[in-house]
């Protein structure tokens, strides 16, 4: 059994990312999804060939990568998308914004699910929309889409639904029965659904992970997926997503994307792609989701210890863990006391929505000890 270990501070202290660029060498950085673990082997070696014989050109028209995550879905999800309606991009960001510019009009509403990704925000307003928020449902337990607040917002003119799934900050893999109620209710209102997959990859066994296209008949009538290996394979300063439809319309309006869309998808992104779906990255991601899922625990393990009162639920997928810190009374934005105090870089809670006062998402990609170093600086905040 492969395992995926992050790589030592010193040497993580050598990229030059905005991971590690940011903040000055005393902060511990768990705020930007960037992870610490090296690169797949066979990622290595794809960039290395490129690097060798100077393969750096633009992207060619006919490439292997809609095959090659046709065939990752296939392996991984059960998921048999058709590689002749996918298209390339840069990155997530520019996908979900050229879809939103095509299915909306100047000034439609589109929904988003908050606490959710901040761009979020600004890509529906850089489509030329308007945002409406229908909060992600809190059960206590589990959040979940709250179909009923979606329902109101599509019967109020909302033209789309900006979706992310699985859901950054809380981690949530969105359940098959409520993607399937979604498409239906969408599809009734000639509403266009675009999900967000980038950390599908990052669905932890036993999930039940479901993209979005493959819930029924109404999801392939209004959905759009935008997929990526960028955050499972840390790739994205390397620009390249994948725009996925499943239907005569809906891959229409991504075939009449303008050609420039795809031309800026990266080579070097493409390649790496390429080598992170293919069945030999299986193994290397398979050990990474186990390293993932010993983080998550071990997270739960040092908040209960150390300190009580923060709340944390495990969340299904990814390496975002959403942490409720109100109980300290550091104010709406406890991640800048804990900047200044702690020297531990937290992504900004209520930047994710109103909802995040209180709260802070905490990258933990990483390794064990610089988990454990983090959580025992915020703690000293606590003791003092
Ligand atoms: C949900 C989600 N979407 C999009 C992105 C950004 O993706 P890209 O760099 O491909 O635009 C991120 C990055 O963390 C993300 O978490």
């Amino acid at each position: 059994m492969l395992r995926v270990t992050a790589l030592p501070l010193a040497e993580l202290r050598e990229r030059s990312s905005e991971k590690w660029r940011e903040y000055p060498a005393d902060v511990l950085p768990l705020f930007v999804a960037e992870t610490d673990f090296p690169l797949a082997p066979a990622i290595t070696t794809a960039l290395q060939r490129a690097i060798d014989v100077g393969d750096t050109g633009y992207v060619a028209s006919r490439t292997p990568l809609a095959e090659a995550f046709a065939a990752f879905a296939q392996r991984r999800f059960g998921w048999t998308p058709d590689p002749a309606r996918m298209r390339s991009t840069a990155d997530v960001s520019m996908g979900i914004v050229e879809i939103l510019r095509r299915v909306t009009q100047p000034g439609d509403r589109v929904i988003v699910t908050p606490p959710v990704y901040p761009p979020f925000y600004e890509l529906v307003a850089e489509a030329g929309a308007e945002v409406v928020r229908v909060p992600l449902a809190d059960t206590g337990t589990a959040w979940e889409l709250d179909l009923d607040g979606i329902r109101a917002a599509f019967e109020d003119g909302a033209a789309a639904i900006l979706l992310c799934n699985p859901h950054n900050p809380t981690g949530t893999v969105h359940d098959r029965d409520a993607l399937a109620a979604l498409a239906e209710i969408a599809d009734e209102f000639g509403a266009a659904v675009v999900s967000d997959e980038i950390h599908g990859p990052l669905a932890q066994p036993g999930t039940a992970f479901t993209p979005f296209l493959s819930a029924g008949d109404a999801a392939q009538r209004v959905g759009y997926a935008v997929v990526s290996a960028s955050k499972a394979f840390n790739l994205a300063g390397l620009k390249c997503a994948l725009m996925v439809t499943a239907d005569d319309e809906t891959s229409a309006v991504v075939r009449g994307l303008p050609v420039e869309v795809e031309w800026r998808t990266g080579q070097f992104g493409l390649l790496a792609a390429v080598a992170a779906f293919s069945e030999e990255s299986d193994e290397w991601l398979d050990g990474l989701l186990r390293t993932l899922d010993e983080n998550r625990v071990l997270l739960e393990d040092l908040l209960a210890s150390r300190l009580p009162g923060a709340r944390y639920r495990i969340p299904d997928a990814g390496y975002l863990a959403w942490i409720d810190l109100s109980a300290f009374e550091w104010g709406d934005n406890p991640a800048r006391r804990i900047l200044k105090d702690a020297r531990v870089a937290l992504h900004y809670g209520p930047a994710f929505g109103t909802e995040g006062a209180g709260h802070v998402r905490l990258n933990f990609g990483t390794s064990p000890e610089i988990l454990i170093e983090a959580i025992e600086r915020i703690a000293a905040l606590v003791a003092r």
